[in-house]
């Protein structure tokens, strides 16, 4: 292999190893919710810079919101890596039921705390 072609072998490699690398650091970082419950989206993405949110609301544990309830009972076990939607898009009203629950857990803390946001818009920001 000639040195021209090694070195456009590497401008196409390390844009690729940078590339996997930020996803592997990415993960746990979500800055938007977009359960794929939802087939489409019908407001702009939610804003949830994940461990930042978290850290600055004081919350000490997952299932806070990643919950498991057996029999009725909220279990000490969290929820990781399963989306809402895997538990919250039953039957008919499937949507709708997602819709809700969301907006009672993200908004009933807010209410509760009276911190953070409970308006469509701060939630649902429309990128610039
Ligand atoms: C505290 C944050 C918050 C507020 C305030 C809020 N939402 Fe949401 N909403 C969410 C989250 C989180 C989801 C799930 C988003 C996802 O998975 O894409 C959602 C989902 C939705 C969806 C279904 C997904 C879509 O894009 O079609 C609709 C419709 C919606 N919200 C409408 C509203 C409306 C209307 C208001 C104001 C009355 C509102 N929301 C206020 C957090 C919020
Ligand atoms: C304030 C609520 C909240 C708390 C507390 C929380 N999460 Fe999440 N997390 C979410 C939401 C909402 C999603 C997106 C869910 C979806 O798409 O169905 C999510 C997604 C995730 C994901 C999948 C996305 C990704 O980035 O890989 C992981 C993993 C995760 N959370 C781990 C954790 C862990 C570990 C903790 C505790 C240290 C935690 N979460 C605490 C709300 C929370
Ligand atoms: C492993 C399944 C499972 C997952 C995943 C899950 N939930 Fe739940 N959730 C439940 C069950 C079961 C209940 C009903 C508890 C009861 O009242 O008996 C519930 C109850 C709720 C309630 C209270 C509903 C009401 O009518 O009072 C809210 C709000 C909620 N979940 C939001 C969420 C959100 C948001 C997520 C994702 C971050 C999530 N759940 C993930 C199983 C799950
Ligand atoms: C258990 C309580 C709790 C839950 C659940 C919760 N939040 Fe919050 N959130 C807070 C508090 C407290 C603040 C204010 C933190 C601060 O002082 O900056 C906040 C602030 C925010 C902010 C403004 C700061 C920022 O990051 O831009 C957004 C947006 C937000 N929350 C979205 C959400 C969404 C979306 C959900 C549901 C997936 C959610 N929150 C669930 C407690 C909560």
């Amino acid at each position: 292999m000639n040195n021209s072609r090694a070195k456009n072998l590497w401008l196409l490699i390390i844009p690729a190893l940078l590339f996997l690398a930020a996803a592997v650091c990415a993960q746990g970082y979500i800055t938007k919710v977009e359960d794929s419950g939802f087939e489409k989206h019908t407001r702009p993405a939610v804003s949830f810079a994940h461990d930042a949110h978290n850290e600055a609301a004081g919350i000490e544990s997952c299932n806070t919101c990643h919950h498991m309830y057996e029999d009725g009972k909220l279990q000490d076990q969290a929820s990781i890596g399963m989306e809402c939607s895997s538990c919250h898009l039953d039957g008919y009203s499937g949507r709708l039921e997602l819709i809700r629950v969301y907006h009672l857990q993200c908004k009933s803390c807010h209410l509760d705390q009276k911190a953070g946001p409970v308006q469509c818009a701060q939630c649902h920001r429309k990128e610039e």
